[in-house]
């Protein structure tokens, strides 16, 4: 999963590349690297293992200058994160350039092959199997060449190509990839995504798969597999680029999590009228609920976290069958599905490939199919049938935090709102108050940095914690193991608390640094006594629970104010970021980018 800008037209489109790159780091920023086609009619390439930045340091010296270039930032799946393997690959003779966005599956047949015909090879990548493919059969004409070779990749490509003998224009293909493009008079522009070209285009193009479009200067023309034309209409993209601005935080971690109460606020804004919940963007949902007989939730990372937290509140709310798995197991599960299947699948970014495979499963098995995602017009919200947006806004840190706490709150109105359509009852006062006071509460907790900041100072001491909770305080418990792990590499596992006892207790000791959730009235004093056997093993609990919970000999116990159960879990995010946050500071790590990630995981 990588980033792809592209650009032909009347300006240096080193320019166009480096800001598209940087709008698009979020996918990966183990290496960057372009390829201008320079005025002497020559391919140059320049690429730099690390950040953008590394690059744009190497082309200040260089100063390269082109109407036509393909930039790629890179996330490593074959072959480590050095210059050798960062993209764009070149064939021999420097006369195809191409960065692609994916992975090719069957790549190591098509190495062998390649290295008996004489193909030698710069990097470990899959990607430049690619390169050479089309070296081998180009027979002049890059269209046809290009069909050739792509009934021999399998797995997932999103492909931008240029070739020096076809210097007014590029070509670009794609599978399973996203890609988007965008011409005016003067120009034309690649990108994997929307924000890359939205400062120069609002009429975008989105490519189907197997489709290849020709990129000329002020021109694009797409193609299907037999060469035949496709006339395609723009999309008109209805919103600006958000510039994403730390404003005096020193990080965007820091600054997103600050940004949870206004996020939630925006995110309920107009839901709730006297009682009544409303999703005035679902359509017929209302219709249908009743046909529902299952429902399965599906994401990956923090958004599986998030639909982890509703299940059981809207098997009650449903009265079916409902369940929650990562999208990587889904897709592979051969799911129960029929028109009575609704299939709900959630991400911030709208992107993430196990997601949009899973949702496309789903689809063709004939389930309805909704997404709640943050990102607008990103390709799991073009996907579904019916999609609803967190207002969570530009989520820029790797670690997600205000997206997931708008995704539980959209996931608890989705809920209650299928509920009040299906039963005719009118929901829960109290939870619908107390729903909306979140934003506030929030505030209140936010406060308490510091507080989180001394709890970080223990478990940084550690190269393990434990994170324990039961019933909706797992959920949290797993998406506070997941926050630590990803920004301050210490191993953290969650457990449910009561299971424990049946073999994963054997791991504490004495001091080890275990963070106890205790936040379900229904279950506490079932919690408190898994806790207690926890200390009497040595454990230091940081207990993390409502007043007047007490445990004796616990290392510290923070009180969260008492709101319904079913919100407890967008509450109790707060600790879990905040300590995972300052345990990366304190470690003197980079929050916003930890090591091996990248925001969108847009590769299987
Ligand atoms: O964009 P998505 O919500 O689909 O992303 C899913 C996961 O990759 C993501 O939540 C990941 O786990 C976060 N880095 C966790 O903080």
């Amino acid at each position: 999963m990588c980033g792809i800008s592209a650009y032909i037209g009347n300006n240096n489109a080193v320019d166009f590349l480096i800001q598209g790159l940087s709008k698009l780091e979020y996918r990966g920023y183990d290496s960057a690297g372009i390829t201008i086609l320079n005025h002497e009619n020559q391919f140059v390439t320049t690429k730099k293992q690390g950040k953008l930045v590394n690059l744009m340091e190497a082309l200040k010296e260089s100063k390269q200058v082109g109407y036509m270039g393909i930039g790629h930032t890179r996330w490593a799946t074959h072959g480590v994160p050095c210059d050798e393997n960062s993209h764009p690959h070149c064939n021999k003779n420097n006369t195809i350039s191409l960065v692609h966005n994916g992975i090719i599956e069957n790549y190591s047949i098509l190495k062998e092959e390649l290295i008996k015909d004489g193909y030698e090879f710069l990097s470990m990548t899959d990607s430049e199997v690619i390169v050479h493919l089309l070296d081998k059969y180009d027979n002049g004409n890059m269209l046809e060449t290009i069909n050739h070779v792509i009934p021999k990749l399998e797995g997932s490509y999103a492909l931008c190509i240029m070739v020096a003998s076809d210097k007014d224009c590029m070509y670009v293909v794609k599978k399973d990839s996203p890609i988007v493009l965008a011409c005016d008079a003067n120009a034309s522009y690649v990108a994997s995504d929307i924000p890359a070209i939205l400062d120069y285009s609002k009429n975008v193009y989105f490519m189907d798969d197997y489709q290849i479009a020709r990129v000329e200067k002020g021109k694009i023309t797409f193609y299907d597999l037999e060469q035949n034309i496709i006339i395609k209409e723009p999309t008109f993209i209805a919103y600006d680029n958000q510039t994403a601005q730390m404003d005096g935080y020193e990080s965007f971690m820091l600054k997103e999590i600050y940004e949870q109460p206004f996020a939630l606020q925006e995110t309920l804004r107009g839901r709730i009228v006297e009682n009544k919940i409303f999703f005035k963007e679902l359509k017929d949902l209302d219709k249908k609920v009743k046909e529902f007989q299952r429902v399965y939730i599906v994401g990956c990372g923090t958004a599986y976290h998030a639909g982890l937290s509703i299940v059981d509140i809207m098997e009650k709310d449903l009265q079916i069958p409902v369940s929650c798995t990562v999208a990587s197991e889904f897709r592979y599960n051969d799911p129960i599905i029929n028109q009575h299947t609704l299939a709900i699948f959630i991400s911030q970014s709208g992107e993430t490939a196990d997601t949009l495979a899973a949702l496309k499963l789903a689809k063709s098995k004939g389930a309805t199919t909704l997404s709640i995602v943050n990102v607008l017009s990103s390709s799991i919200a073009r996907t579904s049938d019916y999609t609803t947006y967190t207002c969570a806004n530009l989520e820029i840190a790797v670690a997600s935090t205000k997206a997931y706490t708008t995704q539980i709150a959209t996931l608890l109105l989705l809920s209650k709102y299928m509920y009040q359509e299906k039963t005719n009852q009118l929901i829960d006062n109290q939870l619908l108050t107390e729903l909306q006071e979140i934003p506030t509460i929030l505030k209140t907790v936010i406060k308490d940095s510091d507080i989180f900041k001394n709890y970080a100072k223990k478990v940084i001491q550690y190269h393990y914690a434990f994170f324990l909770g039961r019933g909706l305080d797992f959920p949290t418990a797993m998406e506070g193991a997941l926050k630590l792990k990803e920004i301050s590499y210490i191993h953290a596992s969650s457990y449910i608390a009561g299971e424990l006892k049946h073999g994963s207790i054997a791991l504490i000791e004495k001091t080890s640094p275990v963070i106890a959730l205790a936040l379900q009235p229904n279950i506490i004093k079932k919690t408190i006594s898994n806790i207690q056997e926890t200390i009497a093993r040595g454990g230091d609990v940081i207990l993390i629970t409502t007043k007047p919970n007490k445990v004796e000999g616990t290392y510290a116990t923070y009180y969260l104010p008492e709101v319904h159960p079913s919100l407890m879990p967008i509450v109790a995010a707060i600790p879990m970021q905040f300590i995972a946050y300052h345990a990366s500071k304190l470690k003197g790590y980079d929050v916003d980018k930890p090591r091996n990630l990248a925001k969108s995981v847009t590769v299987e």
